[in-house]
C-alpha cells in the first residue's frame, strides 16, 4: 500500500463556518474603516469585547474564596446555579418550580442545552411519526445541524415575510395547524436569530392556542434573555406565558451574550414536566445523556453567574450592566434610522431597523447589495443582509449607512 493512502482519504473538506470564514476575513483585512457587521458578540464603543464589571466583581470574589477547588460537579451541574437559572426564566414565583415540575441539567452554553434537548427528544419523545422539528426559516444555522446529528429531520415553518421585512404570521399559524398532532416545533423566546423579528405578545397568545389544540411540543431557545429589550422579565414573556398555560416545553438557556460569558460555555437546560414525578424521571434520563457526553459540566462560569444570581446585590448591578448593552444597541438602532431615513433619504422603508428586537438586524439588503458592502466598503456581513447592531457605535455608524446608502442605489 502505498504511503500517501491514509485512512481518512475518503473523509471530504468541509467548508468553513460562514461567520468565522467572515471573521477571519475582516480580521487579515488592513482597511482602516472596514467593519465587522457578522459575529454575534457584543462589542463596546470602542469595538472592544467587555468584560461586565459584575463578572469582574463576582471573578473576584471567586478567586478570594478558599473554600474552592477544582473538584467535579455533580453531573446535572452545580445547584445553586441551575435552580436560580431556572428561576431567572420562569420567574421567582412560577408556580411549575414551586410544584416540582421543573428539571434542570447545566448545559456547555446555549448550544449544549439545544444539543442536550435535542438528544433527549431523540430518545424518548413519542413522535407522531417521523423524527421531524420544526424550525423557523430562517434560523441560527446550528439549529439544523444540531438536530440532524442526533437523527431528528429539520423542517423550515414559514417565519420571516421578506415583503413586509417582518412575521409572517399567517404562514407560521397554519404550519403549526397543518402539522400532525403533537409535533416539536423550535421557538426562539426572544430576539430571534437571525432576523431580529418577534410576534408580539398577542400573537404569542393566538400560537399558544394552537399549540393546545394541537398537542405540539414548544421547543424554545432563548439565547438572549435581558440582552433584547434589556429587561429579564420582559424578554421571558413568551416561556412563562406558555408554561402559564400548560403547554408542554423545554427551555434551552444561555448565559453567553446576557452575561458577556462566551467563551466560559454556561448554560442550562429546562424541562418543564407534568408532575413531579415525570419531572425526576426525565432529571435521571439527562444525567445517563450528560454522563456519557461530558461527564460533568465545567465549574467556573457557572460559578460566576451562581453569585450574580444569588446575591441581591450583583443581581442588580448586572440588570444595569445588562441595560448598558441593551440600550447601546437599541440607541444604535435609532442612530441608523435617522441616519437613513432623514439624513441620506435612502430609498425605501427602514422602519423594522427600529420595531426589530436584539443583536441582530434583517437589513432587507440582497446578495448583490450585501456583497458589494463586503468588497467595497469592505463592511463585513453575511450575504442575506443580517447585521449585528453591536458592530456599529458612534465612530463608524455614519461611514455605515452612507455605504448602506450607496449599496441600495446601486452606486458603491
Ligand atoms: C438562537 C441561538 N441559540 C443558541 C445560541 C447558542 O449560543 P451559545 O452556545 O454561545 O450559548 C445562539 C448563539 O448565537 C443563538 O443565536
Amino acid at each position: 500500500m502505498s504511503d500517501d493512502v491514509g485512512t481518512w482519504q475518503n473523509v471530504p473538506l468541509a467548508p468553513p463556518d460562514s461567520i468565522f470564514k467572515l471573521t477571519a476575513a475582516y480580521k487579515a483585512d488592513t482597511f482602516a474603516r472596514k467593519i465587522n457587521v457578522g459575529v454575534g458578540a457584543y462589542r463596546d464603543d470602542d469595538n472592544k469585547p467587555w468584560v461586565l464589571p459584575v463578572v469582574k466583581k463576582a471573578t473576584e470574589i471567586l478567586l478570594n474564596d478558599p473554600s474552592l477547588d477544582h473538584e467535579y460537579l455533580p453531573i446535572t451541574g452545580l445547584p445553586e446555579f441551575t435552580s436560580a437559572a431556572a428561576k431567572l426564566i420562569l420567574g421567582a414565583s412560577s408556580p411549575a418550580i414551586a410544584e416540582g415540575r421543573v428539571t434542570s441539567v447545566q448545559t456547555i452554553s446555549g448550544t449544549g442545552a439545544n444539543h442536550l434537548g435535542a438528544l433527549f427528544l431523540s430518545r424518548f419523545y413519542q413522535w407522531n411519526g417521523e423524527a421531524i422539528i420544526g424550525l423557523s426559516s430562517p434560523t441560527w444555522a446550528n439549529h439544523h445541524a444540531i438536530f440532524k446529528n442526533v437523527g431528528i429531520k429539520p423542517i423550515d415553518y414559514p417565519y420571516y415575510d421578506p415583503r413586509t421585512i417582518g412575521l409572517d404570521f399567517e404562514g407560521f399559524l397554519s404550519a403549526l395547524r397543518n402539522a400532525v398532532p403533537r409535533s416539536v416545533f423550535l421557538l426562539h423566546a426572544c430576539a430571534h436569530n437571525p432576523t431580529g423579528v418577534d410576534p408580539t405578545e398577542k400573537q404569542w397568545e393566538t400560537i399558544a392556542d394552537v399549540f393546545l389544540e394541537k398537542g405540539h411540543y414548544a421547543f424554545f431557545d432563548c439565547a438572549y434573555q435581558g440582552f433584547a429589550s434589556g429587561d429579564l422579565d420582559r424578554d421571558a414573556v413568551a416561556v412563562r406565558y406558555f408554561v402559564q398555560r400548560k403547554v408542554p416545553l423545554l427551555v434551552c438557556q444561555s448565559f453567553a451574550k446576557n452575561a458577556g460569558l462566551y467563551g466560559e460555555r454556561v448554560g442550562a437546560l429546562h424541562v418543564v414536566a407534568a408532575s413531579p414525578d415525570e419531572a425526576a424521571r426525565v432529571k435521571s434520563q439527562l444525567s445517563v445523556l450528560q454522563r456519557s457526553e461530558i461527564s460533568n459540566p465545567p465549574s467556573h462560569g457557572a460559578r460566576i453567574v451562581s453569585l450574580i444570581l444569588n446575591n441581591p446585590d450583583l443581581f442588580e448591578e448586572w440588570k444595569r450592566d445588562i441595560k448598558t448593552m441593551a440600550h447601546r444597541i437599541i440607541n444604535m438602532r435609532h442612530e441608523l434610522h435617522g441616519l437613513l431615513t432623514q439624513e441620506f433619504k435612502t430609498p425605501g422603508n427602514w422602519d423594522h431597523i427600529i420595531s426589530q428586537i436584539g443583536m441582530f438586524s434583517f437589513t432587507g439588503l440582497n446578495v448583490v447589495q450585501s456583497t458589494a458592502l463586503v468588497e467595497k466598503a469592505r463592511i463585513y456581513l453575511t450575504s442575506n443582509g443580517r447585521i449585528s447592531m453591536a458592530g456599529l457605535n458612534s465612530k463608524n455608524i455614519r461611514y455605515f449607512a452612507e455605504s448602506l446608502d450607496k449599496a441600495v442605489r446601486g452606486t458603491l
